[in-house]
């Protein structure tokens, strides 16, 4: 009872998540996509929104159901994302990365499938995608500038890469993860790194690690006072 009438750690903040995968398109009925389930995303969104937050969630292809009191907007490939994120990032106090954007889409996509030939295979070539988070990091000049939050999948050398990546991002904190042991799994490992070093938060099922990190984004917004 008690609970109920004190005051929810994000009340009246704006949280903006990104989730999912993204995927470029080759042509009309093939893609190129990364291994995400949305799981981690869509719990960040939930436990966000628990915490009395105003939450969008823009998101790659998943089979989620969208959480409670959630504003989801579907998105296809990176630019899609990117182009949805600059049309909802402006008022936001908070951005959360946690798509698996692509990294590269195909260059030239064929309008029509691309039938086999018998003989050579295709050859596709790559261009390399915006970065969302590092284009809304670096957009210093934004009224109320979004406190931006990364996550990186690696697959070795976490602890070294995660510190590497957040300082080169540009952002105040990162959420590290070591890649195929989470994909799609209920339950993740996580490390945080800010400015003053690594924390690592013990393994739990997703939706604790997010309600977790809500816990610790609020603190240093707090700190930061939005
Ligand atoms: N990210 C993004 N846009 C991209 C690529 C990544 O917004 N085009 C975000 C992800 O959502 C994540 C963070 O950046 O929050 C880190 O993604 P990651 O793929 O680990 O980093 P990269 O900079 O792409 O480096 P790498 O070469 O290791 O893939
Ligand atoms: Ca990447």
């Amino acid at each position: 009872i008690i609970a109920a009438f004190q005051p929810k750690l994000m009340a009246g903040k704006r949280i903006l998540i990104t989730a999912g995968p993204t995927f470029e398109a080759i042509d009309p009925v093939r893609g190129i996509t990364n291994l995400s389930s949305g799981k981690m995303g869509y719990a960040v969104a939930r436990a966000a929104r628990e915490a009395g937050a105003d939450v969008t969630l823009i998101s790659g292809p998943t089979a989620l159901p969208t959480p409670f009191g959630v504003h989801r907007i579907d998105v296809q490939s990176a630019r899609q994302m990117m182009e949805a994120v600059n049309a909802a990032i402006e008022g936001q106090h908070v951005f959360i990365a946690v798509a698996a954007v692509a990294d590269w889409r195909v260059k030239n996509p064929s309008t029509q499938k691309v039938k086999k030939t018998g003989d050579t295979a295709p050859a596709l070539e790559f261009e390399e995608n915006p970065d969302i988070l590092a284009t809304i990091a670096a957009r210093t000049t934004l009224a109320g500038h979004p406190y931006c939050v990364g996550f990186a999948a690696e697959s070795e050398n976490l602890v070294e890469f995660g510190a590497a990546k957040r300082a080169r991002k540009g952002i105040p904190l990162l959420v590290g993860n070591i890649g195929h042991h989470t994909f799609g799994a209920d339950d993740n490992t996580i490390i945080l790194f800010d400015e003053q070093g690594h924390t690592i938060l013990p393994r739990a099922d997703k939706l604790t690690l997010a309600r977790q990190l809500i816990s610790e984004i609020s603190k240093r917004t707090n700190k930061h006072s939005l």
